[in-house]
């Protein structure tokens, strides 16, 4: 199949289109490279040994998203790209509206205008609010989105939910993702931050080349285990592999559906510190500080929907995702977006 990827040169983008070429996927990337490098793209090609095509195009640019469309019988859509750094979208909330909502209403239009209406997006467990319902089914409802961010994603799935009641012609596939971290085992694709890291994971990793002194644990007074937050970190090659098998569900015509892509464990930050310094061999400084506004005590899903309709289930444990974002760190170091 002919699968586009918006924002496919980014960090779950880029995982994404190698595991599509793997499977006998022809790729096709549209992205601004707003947040990505174009080297990206010798990288996939490397890894695969396949070729991909690529258009550095705005998915707000309406002619040129229908110019993708009028030389490729796109089949699906998966839908990347977007803007997602949740402090900045509290001081931008108009460049993250604009980005992420009015972009995905141009691709829509032209996927409809071209009979293209298969679509998997990059939804986030950030919807769900602050709920005390742990693990978080499907089933829990969607809450109080904490920044434009968040907002922008429960949006389009509200967008999209209304599509598929307009126009059951249209399959659509909502993921949404807890923490994505680690990288390709080659090294050769991860997640570069603009600037100071806000995930854990990458300021973990510059801690450990020496860019950053130490890590600041954002509160050590939250109800749980040790006091620091827990999360539902998962292997960014597993995420890429949900996306394979969405598609898969996809071309049997499932209308709208949506999954949790998590691994179902919760582990502390302090959990998190404590096995990269044993994997890594590495002493990681870190200091407890104030909680960060906003943040919820507790995530972590219930993904047994994924692996009943999907076939499909994490498979790889916070080891490896800390020896792999290690990796990625120090053959990288000196990248800088
Ligand atoms: P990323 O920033 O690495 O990738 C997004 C890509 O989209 C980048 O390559 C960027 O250049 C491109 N892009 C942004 N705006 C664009 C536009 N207007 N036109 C064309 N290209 C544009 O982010 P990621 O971590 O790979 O996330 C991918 C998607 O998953 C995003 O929608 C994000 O919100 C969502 N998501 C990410 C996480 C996470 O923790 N990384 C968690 C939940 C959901
Ligand atoms: C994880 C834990 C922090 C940094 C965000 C978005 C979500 C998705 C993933 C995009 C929390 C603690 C963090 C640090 C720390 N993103 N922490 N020191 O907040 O769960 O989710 O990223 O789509 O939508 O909301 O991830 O990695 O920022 O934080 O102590 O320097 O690590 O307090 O408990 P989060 P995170």
């Amino acid at each position: 199949m002919q699968i586009l990827l918006t924002g496919g040169l980014g960090y779950i983008g880029s995982h994404t289109a190698v595991e599509l070429l793997n499977e006998g996927h022809e790729v096709i990337i549209l992205d601004n490279l707003s947040n990505a490098c174009s080297s990206v793209i010798q990288k996939i090609q490397n890894i695969t040994k396949k070729d991909i095509v690529f258009y550095p195009y705005d998915i707000r640019d309406i002619k040129k998203i229908e110019e993708i469309f009028q030389k490729h019988h796109i089949d699906c859509c998966i839908h990347f790209a977007g803007l997602k750094v949740v402090n900045d979208s509290i001081y931008q909330p108009l460049a993250y509206y604009d980005n992420n909502l009015v972009g995905t209403l141009h691709l829509l239009e032209i996927m409809q205008k071209y009979y293209c209406k298969n679509i998997i997006f990059s939804s986030s467990a950030s919807v769900y609010g602050d709920t005390n319902q742990i693990p978080i089914t499907e089933e829990v409802s969607k809450g109080e989105c904490s920044n434009p961010y968040a907002w922008s994603k429960s949006i389009i799935e509200q967008i999209l939910s209304d599509l598929h009641r307009a126009d059951k012609d249209w399959n659509i596939v909502l993921l949404r993702y807890f923490n994505p971290v680690g990288s390709h085992f080659s090294g050769l694709l991860g997640d570069i931050p603009v600037g100071v890291p806000t995930n854990i994971m990458p300021y973990i990793c510059q801690v450990a080349s020496g860019k950053r002194e130490k890590v600041f644990v954002f509160g050590d007074d939250y109800p749980t285990k040790d006091g620091t937050g827990i999360r539902d970190f998962i292997h960014v090659v597993d995420l890429a592999k949900g996306h394979v098998k969405a598609l898969k569900a996809i071309t049997n015509k499932t209308g709208l559906s949506l999954y949790n892509l998590g691994t179902g464990k919760g582990y502390s930050v302090l959990e998190l510190i404590k096995t990269f310094e044993k994997v890594n061999n590495i002493k990681i400084n870190y200091e407890i500080a104030p909680r960060r506004a906003a943040d919820i005590a507790i995530s972590y899903a219930n993904p047994n929907k994924a692996k009943e309709e999907l076939d499909w289930e994490a498979l790889y444990d916070l080891e490896q995702m800390c020896q792999d974002a290690w990796n990625f760190e120090q053959k990288n170091k000196k990248e800088e977006k």
